[in-house]
């Protein structure tokens, strides 16, 4: 039995964990962590890990950047608090909007700052209903999701996620939204597809989905450039441009989630240009403060904004918005990261870093345990499979990949256990090229623990 310390025991006791079997959590107990520095945090007994999260895909500059605390206190010191409710406003957030309008890899109206990645999600698709409803086709309202997409867990987001935890129990989905498939090639090919015939067959499958709906009852489609939770899938090269034309044929509202692929990420600025797709608004969170305060935004086009302009003109208000919409200290520190993004050159960084990472990757696709392979930029996924040849996976009940996060741990790194024993890592953008390395050595030998214990059964 794990004797706890005062802390663990206190946390047992009070903390409820998201995302953790709160069962198993009574009788594992946390992983305290203290105190981080770039891209290492360590534990109360002093011991370090690598950041190979980046904490949950957020913390792009590592910790202890000095200018984002410099950002936030001088912030905090000047206007601590003020909202943009009933037309008030302040520098920080007209600033912060300037500069997203500037950066976004689409035509922007205005800006509308929220708190974090569900609530931008939450916010995408009331917008999509203000919208319609002011252009006079309040049938248009159905939101087409993919299969395994992570878009957050608020009501409306967790219903546009594609993960059965997220919904069982929880009575979710909502009505209006659509299944499309996961350009997953690895798991979702039929036998000899090529990538660019099973992009050809999703494009289909979408157009066919929107025609058994009705076209007039089908607003908008909303995806993760590159998939996170669902399993760091990265879709075929041809994938979204062939979504987008049926989108564009329907007259869909196209949103790029971009709460983990924009602002470097994947070796180009925003997602959804790496990926070569143009979508009329994006979601952004995370990287957009380094993580360092929770801030998020939707970017509105023009066409949505004269609409928004006829609503509220006969509702009497916009009536929606967060206490914390624009808040003056995130807002400071989401500037100040996006300043330094561009002077310290992050997407040429992380183009430079790719090739070390994602050869790091291939090299263990020929590992015993290891199916698969991907990603893009600074983001990967390493698939546990119980078969290679076959692709069977483990059974979901040993856990295979939680025990190599385990290991992983022991050995000094944080990653993480997603779905179909999917392990993700997604490294603080900063990391040095030795980093890099040194994280790798740490997960070869986690994975090695995990193939001695799966032989050991
Ligand atoms: C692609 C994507 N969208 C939305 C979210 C939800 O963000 P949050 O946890 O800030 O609500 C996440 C979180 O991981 C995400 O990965």
């Amino acid at each position: 039995m794990t004797v706890f310390g005062n802390q663990a025991v206190r946390d047992i006791e009070t903390v409820l964990h998201p995302y953790t079997n709160l069962a198993t959590h009574r009788d594992t107990g946390p992983l305290m962590l203290e105190r981080g520095q770039g891209v290492f945090v360590y534990d109360t007994s002093g011991k370090d890990y690598i950041e190979g999260m980046s904490g949950l895909w957020c913390l792009s500059l590592g910790h202890g950047n000095e200018e984002l605390i410099e950002a936030a206190t001088a912030q905090l010191r000047k206007l601590s608090f003020a909202h943009l409710f009933n037309g008030k406003s302040h520098d920080p957030a007209i600033e912060l909007a300037e500069t997203l309008k500037a950066l976004a890899p689409v035509p922007t109206s205005k800006v509308l700052f929220c708190n974090s990645g569900s609530e931008a999600n939450d916010t995408q698709l009331k917008l999509v209903r203000y919208m319609n409803n002011a252009l006079g086709r309040p049938s248009k309202k159905k939101i087409v999701a993919r299969d395994k997409a992570y878009h957050g867990v608020t009501v409306a987001s967790a219903s546009l996620t594609g993960l059965a935890a997220n919904h069982a129990d929880f009575d979710l989905p909502i009505p209006g939204i659509l299944r499309t498939a996961c350009p997953h090639h690895y798991r979702g090919a039929q036998d000899g597809e090529s990538e660019d015939e099973f992009a050809t067959r999703l494009a289909a499958e979408l157009e066919a989905l929107i025609e058994a709906e009705g076209p007039e009852t089908v607003a908008a489609f909303i995806a993760e450039p590159v998939m996170g939770a669902g399993g760091v899938v990265v879709p075929p090269a041809s994938y979204f441009p062939k979504i987008q034309a049926v989108c564009d044929k329907y007259d869909l509202y196209v949103i790029s989630d971009e709460v983990i692929c924009g602002f470097g990420r994947t070796g180009k600025m925003f997602g959804c240009q790496a990926l070569g797709f143009r979508p009329d608004s994006i979601s952004v969170a995370k990287a957009l403060s380094s993580a360092y305060i929770p801030i998020a935004a939707v970017t509105i086009p023009e066409q949505m904004y004269e609409a928004m302009l006829v609503e509220s003109r006969k509702i009497g208000t916009f009536g929606h918005g967060f206490t914390y919409t624009g808040h003056p200290v995130a807002s400071a520190v989401a500037l100040k990261t996006l300043e330094i993004y561009a002077r310290e050159k992050i997407v040429e960084q992380v183009a430079a870093k790719t090739p070390q990472f994602q050869g790091h990757l291939r090299r263990l696709a020929d590992h015993p345990l290891v199916g698969n392979t991907r990603g893009l930029g600074l983001v990967g996924g390493i698939e546990l499979v119980a078969d290679k040849a076959t692709k069977q996976g483990f059974d979901p009940k040993r856990g295979v990949a939680a025990c190599c996060v385990r290991f992983a741990e022991e050995e000094g790194l944080i990653v993480r256990a997603l779905a179909s024993d999917t392990i993700s890592v997604c490294p603080p953008l900063v990391i040095s090229p030795a980093e890099i390395d040194e994280m790798f050595v740490r997960f070869d030998r986690a994975l090695a623990r995990t193939l001695e214990w799966v032989r050991k059964g």
